[in-house]
């Protein structure tokens, strides 16, 4: 039995890789979405869903998208390390539009927040989800920024968010990092659609990553939304584990090689690095 939320879901960053992996897979289970982009969506839009081409910075049009919708599936954004002028607009400014409408429209929201959040914590430390935000860069400082942001607007306006960590979602794990943080697009759909059909989520973190016996996360909030990680890269650890960057700043930390962009300060020791 398949669930269908009884009012349209709004998903941002319907055209980027997620987006249109969600697109497919929530429109086949009967879902009617409103999509949006600042780019046009460049597959066929499936039947019961409609797409408006807008910008994150522009909180009228966000406003308007979010009308009658009963969740907002925030993936729209800048997605990647960039200027700090780059990550403001879309990702500050953008997120506050997300959550007035949501506050609006007494919607939940889902935001795809990342473990660059907290990418200066070392790998070998495992991470409960209350764990200090330690973010890797300007992008990952937005993603705290979108989590807090979720739990004031919990606290003082009642609107409930679920943040997820998003460990690396693609279609297969590509390196001896990804055997930790792989999310495969099944688990992430169905965390959608548990985040949007949970009777109560309040505000929560979950750690966005199949069930990956080499990771560095341990407990959330998932027991809130009954959601189980079905896939694990655990079956490309032979093909993957000797596929090392070869930086030690890259290797120890969890964020990986965004840790490394623009470091600037001077290295720690190797000993120290590594405890020997
Ligand atoms: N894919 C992953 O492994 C991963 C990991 C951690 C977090 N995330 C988060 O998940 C979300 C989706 O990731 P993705 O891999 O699909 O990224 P993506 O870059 O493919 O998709 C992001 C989309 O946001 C849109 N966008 C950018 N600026 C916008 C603006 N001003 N207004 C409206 N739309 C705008 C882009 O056009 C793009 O289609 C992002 O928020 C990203 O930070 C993804």
């Amino acid at each position: 039995m398949v669930a269908i939320p009884k009012k349209p879901v709004l998903l941002t960053g319907a055209s980027g890789g997620l987006g249109r992996v969600l697109t497919r897979n929530l429109a086949a289970m009967g879902w009617t979405l409103v999509l949006t982009d600042i780019v046009p969506f460049p597959d066929p839009v499936p039947e019961g869903c409609r797409f408006v081409k807008a910008d994150l910075n522009d909180g009228v049009t966000i406003l308007k998208l979010a009308e009658g919708c009963q969740m907002i599936l925030h993936f729209g954004g800048v997605s990647t390390e960039k200027s700090f002028e780059e990550v403001m607009g879309p990702n500050l400014k953008g997120l506050y539009h997300i959550y007035e409408a949501a506050r609006r429209e007494k919607a939940r929201v889902l935001f795809a927040s990342s473990n660059h959040s907290i990418g200066f914590h070392e790998r070998a430390e495992p991470l409960d989800a209350d764990c200090q935000f330690m973010p890797d860069g300007y992008y990952g400082l937005s993603k705290a920024y979108g989590e807090l942001m979720g739990r004031m607007y919990w606290f003082k306006h009642g609107v409930e968010n679920v943040n997820v960590r998003i460990g690396s979602s693609f279609p297969e794990p590509v390196d001896a990092r990804m055997l930790s943080t792989w999310l495969s697009y099944d688990d992430l759909t169905h965390l959608c659609v548990a985040a949007t059909m949970a009777p109560v989520t309040e505000s929560c973190v979950i750690w966005g990553a199949s069930a990956n016996s080499r990771t560095y996360w341990r407990s959330d909030d998932r027991a809130k939304l009954g959601w189980l990680p079905q896939d694990t890269a655990d079956i490309y650890a032979g093909q993957l584990a000797g596929k090392l960057s070869g930086d030690p700043i890259t290797e120890h930390y969890q964020g990986g090689g965004y840790t490394r962009m623009d470091y600037t300060r001077e290295a720690p020791p190797p000993a120290k690095l590594f405890g020997g």
